[in-house]
């Protein structure tokens, strides 16, 4: 396609101009713009008639997606001669455009190739040529990206028919194998991360496009597998009727995007119950490729203390209670912390606390809370307690916390005041004595 070579003479330039201001050499770049060489692992299995059992074969295997016509690429990229023991997979341009969903550097792409076993049947797959006697070697290439980003499946075929096919992989691929394969890509499927997590009630969008390369109809579903194994349909797109078999209440598919390679599922208000692996189905003839998406529902905890300040007097016994609520999954820990009364020190462990058992709400989240008896003393004026919560939902723990404060006690303060009139009483009576005994030892003026 002329368009498709202006663009690779456009990128060539473009990228000839950058390279010549950096002066740094990066030829590799070009090349990718039109063609993608990636590291991969073939994995195939083997019978052994006499134990009539499989072993597992795995074997370096470069995978060349091709963007042009030209088949003079008989041997990968130069600068990565093959090395011994490497098989050398060449996937045949088509209209199918794979490099366009594997946009990322090939650094952080993870790539295996797989058989894909048809169970000694022929598929038929419209466009392929293919020999009576002699069955299409199916592959799979599933590439992911290391980050989570995507994971593309793309389905390989190495035509019966073709004139290559006289090199056919073999079923047992032998210790030393540097051979070359040309395999055409038919059917692709692209799932964006495959987890997710979500907060309650919340919009989620799981990703997942496909492409043919004939013109056809596709049959779509969505299944939810929960945490207990069981299984539901989501959502069943009928390809040759071209509507709607199924639809659970709270989900969404874009119909007019269906179409054009978009079989994403949109999730309305996610609860508890939503959590689980959905997968994204693709039937084309009789090919049906299942890809999965995680579904994690993790919901932050509500924490509040039943005071911020709290007044006590010398000696009472009150319960500092740590409310941890609405989250989601199950596991979070709360502690009570001593704050220290000078700075620099550590806070100080409370030991002696209690947790009721976990409830769960109607929502499906969970509910506890902390607690431990306090008993109130003066030193204890002024002191900080500290709740801390933490829960998969959260990068920082939740603090929380409540000062104490602590008054003298009241009889306390009664037997001072008894003390002090008694004390006062004595003083006056002796006082009054003393005066009267002057008195009385005055001499008489006369
Ligand atoms: C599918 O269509 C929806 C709605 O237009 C869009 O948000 C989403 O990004 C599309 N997904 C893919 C994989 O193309």
């Amino acid at each position: 396609m002329n368009c498709r070579i202006y663009t690779a003479v456009c990128c060539f330039l473009c990228t000839g101009i950058l390279n010549h201001h950096n002066g740094v050499a990066t030829a590799g770049s070009t090349f990718s713009q039109s063609s993608r060489q990636l590291s991969c692992l073939f994995e195939t299995s083997e019978t052994i008639p006499s134990l009539s059992d499989f072993k597992y074969i795995r074997q370096n295997a470069w995978l060349l997606l091709s963007g042009t016509k030209s088949k003079d690429t008989k041997r990968p990229h130069s600068e990565n001669p093959p090395a011994a023991n490497t098989l050398t997979f060449i996937v045949q341009e088509s209209s199918l455009d794979i490099l366009q969903h594997v946009d990322e550097d090939t650094d952080k792409l993870e790539c295996k190739i797989s058989r894909y076993f048809t169970d000694n049947t022929q598929i038929l797959w419209p466009g392929l040529q293919t020999q009576l006697h002699k069955l299409d070697s199916w592959f799979t290439g599933t590439i992911k990206h290391l980050d989570d980003k995507f994971t593309v499946t793309v389905f390989l075929v190495q035509s019966s028919a073709s004139k290559e096919a006289e090199n056919r992989i073999p079923e047992d691929v032998s210790q030393g194998n540097t051979e070359t394969f040309y395999l055409s890509g038919v059917l692709l499927v692209r799932t964006g991360p495959s987890v997710i997590q979500s907060g309650l009630n919340k919009d989620v969008l799981l990703s997942c496009a496909f492409s043919v390369d004939h013109n056809t109809d596709v049959a779509i579903k969505w299944i939810l597998q929960q945490k207990g194994g069981h299984k539901k349909l989501i959502f069943a797109y009928n390809g040759s009727a071209r509507q709607v078999e199924y639809k659970d209440k709270r989900a969404e598919m874009f119909l007019a995007e269906i179409p054009k390679g978009n079989a994403s599922l949109l999730l309305r208000t996610v609860g508890v119950r939503d959590a689980g692996t959905y997968s994204c189905q693709i039937l084309v003839s009789s090919v049906l490729w299942a890809q999965n998406i995680q579904l994690e529902i993790v919901e932050k905890p509500t924490v509040t203390l039943n005071a911020a300040v709290l007044s006590l007097v010398e000696g009472d016994e009150h319960k500092l209670v740590c409310d941890i609520s609405h989250f989601y999954p199950h596991d979070a820990e709360a502690q009570w912390f001593q704050e220290p009364m000078q700075q620099g020190m550590l806070p100080h462990l409370v030991t002696h606390v209690v947790s009721s058992s976990h409830r769960q709400n109607s929502d499906g989240t969970y509910s506890f809370s902390s607690y431990f008896l306090l008993k109130a003393s003066l030193r204890d004026d002024g002191r900080r307690y500290t709740c801390r919560v933490e829960h998969q939902s959260l990068k920082h723990p939740i603090k929380k916390s409540l000062t104490v404060k602590v008054t003298e006690s009241t009889s306390a303060t009664w037997l001072l005041v008894i003390l002090f009139v008694v004390l006062a009483g004595c003083l006056v009576v002796m006082l009054y004595f003393l005066y009267q005994g002057m008195s009385t030892n005055k001499p008489k003026p006369y």
